[in-house]
């Protein structure tokens, strides 16, 4: 079986998935706010298919978007991290990192610590040579991030689909050069 995967920054911890985990996890992130461009709140069977779906990622591949707690007090903020492209029509495949934190813990820079670490260990561990994320244009939190990261905007590699509930599936990206350049 393969070691539990644990990856400490400053101030959170992301890890495996636990049981108790997803009970916490969808009360801070199941909501209209954090859903709003994620497909709406999730249902029972929508919300254990997600968590299938991450748990398999793991034993597929050694990533996913891992559990983020906080250290300071435990609390299970949402997740970050690493999978491969599956959505369809788009890279499917390429190595994306992804984001969603409860509401409470937005604006405090927990995102982007989160996925600072994900993009090292992309790069680092995982061996990715580009990592992708993808977004829709009205959720501005999150290519806000993706610029901050210093991600470029990929509109060769938009997606038409309204799976986000927009028209389109925008789609940004960074290389490894580039990563190394920018963050050392
Ligand atoms: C996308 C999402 C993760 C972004 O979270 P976020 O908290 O805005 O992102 P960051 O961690 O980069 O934090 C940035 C903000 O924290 C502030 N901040 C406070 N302390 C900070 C610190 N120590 N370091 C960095 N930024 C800090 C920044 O000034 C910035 O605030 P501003 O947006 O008012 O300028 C969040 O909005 C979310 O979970 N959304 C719902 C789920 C979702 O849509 N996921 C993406 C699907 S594609």
């Amino acid at each position: 079986m393969a070691a539990d995967f644990r990856h400490e920054t400053e101030r959170l911890v992301l890890r495996d998935w636990r049981e108790e985990d997803w009970a916490l996890f969808w009360e801070g992130t199941n909501t209209p706010a954090v859903m709003e461009w994620l497909g709406g709140v999730c249902d029972e069977a929508k919300r254990l298919a997600a968590q299938e779906r991450l748990l398999s990622y793991q034993r597929d591949h050694g990533h996913t978007f891992w559990a983020v707690e906080r250290k300071e007090d435990g609390a299970i903020l949402g997740f970050c991290g690493l999978k491969r492209c599956n959505q369809a029509g788009g890279p499917v495949g390429e190595m994306e990192v992804g984001w969603r934190l409860r509401e409470d813990a937005w604006g405090k820079g927990y995102a982007k610590e989160a996925a600072m670490a994900s993009l090292d260990l992309a790069f680092d561990r995982f061996g990715a040579e580009q990592v992708i994320a993808l977004t829709v244009e009205p959720n501005a939190a999150s290519w806000g991030l993706m610029k901050r990261l210093g991600m470029e905007r990929r509109a060769d590699l938009d997606i038409a689909s309204s799976d986000f509930g927009a028209d389109l599936i925008i789609v940004y990206s960074i290389a490894r050069e580039a990563w190394k350049q920018i963050h050392g």
